[in-house]
């Protein structure tokens, strides 16, 4: 099991990774995690795979642990879904020495960390991450929240857990489709802060895409190691962890001009496409780097192209109306080669405009 360390001072955190992490975790919460009782919020189909079998561990540890379960999927990342856990949660009786448990992917650990936040003005929770979206990226840096009509991740809070468990072993369950859509988050850490990586990424995409245990452990420990020290310089977004929407701003348009039928991972992909041939365009990314950056890509066989049936008058509409507009500007985040990116608020609607066009 390898460690990294969230330095964030008194609420620094480790990521623990490696294959079979989840078997260690009753002697872990004995050890180093002590409380009243353990809470585990899992979705159904998580519930099913692992969350049972975690609950009868830790209680066979002699400890007290209860399971909640909602139902699959990003509709269920609503105040409604808090609202009916915390009653759940005080049923339970949690108090303020209990923990969350978030056994999940993203929406779980967003839920699961948003309702830690709220409950009882706030209590520790803990991660383990089992997509591999969450494991290299919203299981590490405290972004919880949910959803509200007007948008994504609308109500929310920065809030860190106090440890982060990444076992590799559960990747094997996952559906390959899932498992791409980690891995444009994966290349996005090469191309924003670390070129050796992303030339890790060239070398080895047969294995990972294999999923060898070595290499996929190795990856997510790259990743973590980034966001890590992304976070730790910059825990609110004020300024560098910016770094970490690449991509996601013409991305999240994508994703929500399909109704979310294509996925985060594949809409991010296109995305940093997208403004990697902008970067391209005002003469910042050579055309070299942005040929690395796509052949990667479609090596991994992400999607690079908006596809042809999605109005791209709605993807502009969505673009406009994105949460991190501030003061009407949108600041896009611009390779200037692999493993360096600045931000720019100077792209104009003729330069988006010709990226979002069919060719
Ligand atoms: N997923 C981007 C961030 O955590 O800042």
């Amino acid at each position: 099991m390898e460690t990294l360390q969230v330095g964030l001072g008194e609420r620094s955190y480790p990521i623990k990774i490696g294959c079979g992490v989840i078997n260690q975790i009753p002697r872990e919460l004995k050890t180093h995690y002590q409380a009243t009782k353990y809470c585990i919020v899992a979705d159904d189909n998580v519930a099913s795979l692992y969350g049972h079998a975690l609950v009868d561990a830790i209680r066979l540890a002699g400890l007290d642990c209860e399971l909640m379960i909602f139902h699959h999927g990003e509709e269920s990342k609503t105040l409604e879904t808090i609202a009916d856990l915390a009653s759940q949660a005080a049923q339970h009786g949690l108090d303020r020495k209990s923990i969350f448990i978030a056994l999940g992917g993203g929406v779980t650990g967003d839920i699961t960390g948003f309702l830690a936040a709220c409950y009882l003005r706030g209590v520790p929770f803990i991660q383990i991450p089992t997509s591999l979206l969450a494991q290299v990226d919203s299981s590490v840096g405290g972004k919880t929240g949910v959803d509200i009509p007007e948008g994504k991740n609308l109500v929310g809070a920065f809030y860190q857990p106090q440890a982060v468990f990444i076992d590799t072993d559960v990747l094997q369950t996952l559906p390959s489709e899932e498992y791409l859509n980690g891995l444009a988050e994966v290349i996005k850490y090469g191309v924003i802060r670390d070129r050796n990586f992303f030339d890790y990424l060239h070398d080895n995409r047969k294995q990972i895409l294999a999923l060898d245990q070595q290499h996929v452990s190795s990856m997510i420990y790259h990743c973590c190691r980034i966001k890590a020290e992304v976070v730790a310089a910059d825990e609110k977004e004020s300024n560098l962890r910016r770094i970490l929407n690449y991509g996601h701003t013409i991305g999240h348009a994508v994703e929500a001009a399909s109704d979310f039928e294509i996925p985060h991972g594949f809409a991010v992909s296109i995305g940093m496409v997208a403004v990697a041939k902008i970067s391209m365009n005002q003469a910042l990314l050579p055309s070299d780097e942005n040929q690395k950056q796509f052949d990667l890509l479609k090596e991994y066989g992400l999607p690079t192209e908006i596809p042809d049936n999605l109005a791209r008058i709605k993807i502009k509409q969505y673009l406009l109306t994105d949460k991190k507009i501030v003061g009407g500007k949108i600041t896009f985040v611009l390779p200037a080669q692999i493993g360096e990116v600045v931000f720019s608020d100077q792209v104009s609607e003729q330069e988006i405009d010709s990226v979002l066009t069919v060719e």
